[in-house]
């Protein structure tokens, strides 16, 4: 199947595992950029580095069960393939996958990645086994797509950091390619959840990434009081009506918790407003 494109290339949809492979046999050099689907600039801005580095451009597009928690939004998860197909033809990729998820798992997924234990702190603390279902989908995938390089966003900072680990620790011959947060002119971050937000919500989203700012600030003031720095911020956040997971200062390297030492920092932070958890970072030095 293939999506009309205004570029010469036409997209070619794949669903299966086995075509897949067959249709990539050939190919030099493959860059890869997997995806949960409803795509937005965030997710086409990853595929233009993509283009920038290979011959072919592969996309998946793949709401993945096994990293979703049990009370969590799989079910209505936005499911947009058509939009999806038309801004992946005119940004230029070649492939999207599409698998099933039977084709993904055809018996239950018992062989899993384990993350390290950072994966339990953070986003892995309000998600229990968040990311073992990420690392085990990427690995899966890596397998399926077997590309040179693969392209991933800084929104989801702990997320790049584990996909990082799985490569060098299974010496995975595979490039990380790590884009830019891509965000809204009010600095809301893009995410496919944004469009849960009623509009009461959607005014009050970019409050968390100018908070994450004023901590940025804190810290450059010379404010090295990190666990005070985040419990006022915290505390800021839930009068406003947050409900804040984490508001955390860490190092950028180790994704620990950022001692005075550290030089260069990242401030991370996952809050709902109402059922919708939004997360954001900032990368910065001290
Ligand atoms: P998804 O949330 O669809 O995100 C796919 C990729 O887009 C991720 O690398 C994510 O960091 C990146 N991304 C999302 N919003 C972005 C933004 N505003 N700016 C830049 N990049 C952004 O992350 C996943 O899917 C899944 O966990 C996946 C890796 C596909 C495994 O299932």
């Amino acid at each position: 199947m293939t999506a009309s494109s205004t570029s010469s290339k036409p997209l070619e949809i794949i669903a299966d595992i086995a075509s897949l492979r067959q249709r990539l046999s050939a190919e030099g050099s493959i860059a890869f950029v997997p995806t949960m689907g409803n795509l937005h600039a965030g997710h086409l801005h990853l595929v233009k580095l993509a283009r920038e580095r290979a011959q072919c451009v592969v996309v998946s597009i793949f709401v993945n069960p096994l990293q979703f928690g049990a009370n969590e939004d799989l079910d209505n998860y936005p499911r947009t393939l058509q939009a999806d197909c038309t801004l992946l033809a005119e940004a230029g990729a070649d492939v999207v996958f599409t698998p099933s998820p039977a084709e993904m798992y055809p018996a239950t997924q018992t062989m899993r990645i384990t993350p390290p234990p950072i994966a339990n702190e953070l986003c892995g603390a309000a998600r229990p086994g968040h990311f073992d279902g990420v690392a085990t989908v990427v690995m899966k995938l890596f397998n399926i797509v077997q590309p040179q390089i693969a392209v991933f966003g800084r929104k989801d900072y702990q997320q790049l950091f584990i996909i990082r680990e799985l490569v060098r620790q299974f010496n995975l011959p595979i490039d990380i390619i790590a884009g830019e947060t891509q965000r809204e002119a009010s600095g809301l971050a893009l995410s496919s959840r944004n469009g849960y937000l009623n509009p009461a919500q959607k005014l009050e989203a970019p409050r968390l990434s100018r908070t994450l700012q004023l901590v940025v600030d804190n810290v450059r003031k010379g404010n090295h009081d990190y666990a005070a720095i985040e419990a006022q911020t915290s505390q800021y956040l839930t009068q406003l009506g947050w409900i804040v997971d984490y508001i955390s200062i860490r190092s950028a390297d180790t994704l620990l918790p950022a001692t005075v030492d550290d030089e260069d920092l990242v401030v991370l932070g996952a809050a709902r407003q109402g059922q919708t958890r939004l997360i954001d970072n900032i990368e910065f030095q001290r």
